[in-house]
């Protein structure tokens, strides 16, 4: 199971986690990842300077787009299959 913690503090909110969100539940629900990605909204997680910020798997990814985190998840996705 991937785990995907999206800050939805209002500065990560708005520079492209909204737009993040949606690409998120758009990829989760057209390849039917629903048992393989647990998404989840997290409050702002104190470091908005660097955001938009994602926690996937525990890891910090910052400065991220709704392009960059879709290829981050494949990757998390193709290392769990490669275990
Ligand atoms: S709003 Fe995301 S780190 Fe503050």
């Amino acid at each position: 199971m991937i785990d995907v913690e999206i800050c939805m503090g209002s500065s990560c909110y708005s520079r492209g986690n909204s737009k993040s969100l949606e690409f998120i539940e758009t990829f989760i629900k057209d390849r039917n990842l629903e048992d393989r990605i647990r998404l989840n909204g997290k409050l702002c997680l104190g470091s908005c300077s660097d955001g938009p910020n994602i926690i996937i798997n525990k890891n910090l990814h910052s400065g991220t787009s709704p392009e960059c985190i879709i290829d981050l998840i494949k990757h998390y996705l193709t290392a769990e299959e490669a275990r």
